[in-house]
């Protein structure tokens, strides 16, 4: 289990324009990931979902707050103690052909952390082969044609198998999958989705997605949870169905709204619309920071920041004065 208590983080911006500049891209945000379990990060671009990713991983540092892992907080711990624990979550990275040395073999690919993890736990090379191939296997490719050939020489969705695959030579606790599908063509997106389903139910290893993609976020399982964050705050938060079925923030309704298939908008006629805007993080509000999008905001959104709680009559956790079921749609602003 992993978890997260008010995770913090400012980025100062580089490059001529923004210099000086901060981003606030994460606002004290909680999470927990449960063993075996499946979550996931969903919001638009920007809103600090690859940030939370890595801090998770162990790959970026952050400002304030805290994590535990399996009990175990961070901060009590020296940057070398933390190693371990961090090196059983895996990140997935969106684009598994630079996630692969080219000029490596699939059998060379797997075999250096195979063979630092025969080091480790006294094994032979005879162990190492012997599990190459069952990586391999686990993730539904055959060994004997695929461990001898060069990445330029698989598809995209064997090559993320593969990345999966050398995933796994490390016994992993949580694979964190940013945008794991949206480089691989379209036909094979859903036999990625399908293994990661499969790997938490074979291994037990929990698996947290990070999409912009509705769609892509219904596949984690229905036992999953689902944190939709707007500019670094989760806004709400849920069962996966729970929250795609009734949302009650209007940010997570214009996100839903974007796929009329899943939300039945067929007539979108007079229905409010939602601006979808270029965001940078730098334009600081004092109440809701989605009130200048909002087509419901009142005046208390203007100069309040509601904060991510449950309340009477909402399903789920949410961030809005106001939360209640409404259909609306999706509209880019104009010049956008
Ligand atoms: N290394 C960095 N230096 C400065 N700013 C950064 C850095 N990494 C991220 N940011 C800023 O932090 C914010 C969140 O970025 P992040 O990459 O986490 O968003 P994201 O939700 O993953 O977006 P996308 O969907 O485009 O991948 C953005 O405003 C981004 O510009
Ligand atoms: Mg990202």
């Amino acid at each position: 289990m992993i978890t997260g208590k008010g995770i913090t983080k400012t980025f100062k911006q580089r490059g001529s324009v923004l210099a000086g500049r901060e981003v606030q891209a994460l606002r004290g945000v909680d999470f927990e990931i449960p063993k075996g379990g499946a979550v996931s990060f969903i919001g638009e671009s920007g809103c600090g979902k690859t940030t939370l990713g890595r801090i998770i991983a162990g790959l970026e540092t952050y400002d304030g707050g805290e994590i535990g892992i399996n009990g175990t907080l961070m901060s009590s711990l020296k940057q070398k103690q933390r190693q371990p624990y961090f090196r059983r979550i895996q990140m997935i990275h969106q684009d598994p052909y630079s996630a692969l040395n080219p000029t490596r073999t699939i059998h060379q690919t797997l075999y250096a952390p195979l063979k630092l993890r025969a080091k480790q736990t006294g094994r032979d090379e005879k162990w190492i082969d012997e599990r190459a191939a069952e990586v391999l296997s686990l993730v539904g490719l055959d060994p004997g044609s695929v461990l001898s050939r060069y990445p330029h020489q698989l598809s995209g969705g064997m090559r993320q198998r593969v990345v999966i695959a050398r995933a796994l030579t490390v016994d992993p606790e949580v694979l964190v999958a940013d945008e794991a599908v949206s480089m691989i063509d379209v036909s094979l997106r859903l036999g990625i989705l399908a293994l990661l389903k499969d790997l938490r139910e074979r291994l037990g290893v929990s698996v947290l997605f990070i999409t912009h993609d509705v769609a892509t976020s219904r596949y984690i399982g229905d036992d999953g949870e689902m944190y939709v964050i707007y500019r670094g705050q989760v806004v709400e938060r849920g069962p996966v169905d729970t929250v795609i079925a009734d949302p009650v923030h209007p940010y997570t309704q214009s996100l839903l709204s974007a796929i009329p298939v899943l939300h039945g908008l067929e007539e979108p006629g007079a229905q409010p619309v939602v601006p979808v805007e270029a965001m940078d993080g730098s334009q600081e509000a004092q109440g809701c920071l989605f009130a200048s999008r909002c087509p419901f905001r009142q005046d208390r959104c203007e100069t309040e920041r509601p904060v991510l709680q449950v309340t009477e009559g909402a399903p789920q956790e949410h961030a809005c004065f106001y939360p209640e079921r409404r259909d609306v749609i999706a509209r880019p602003m104009s010049g956008v």
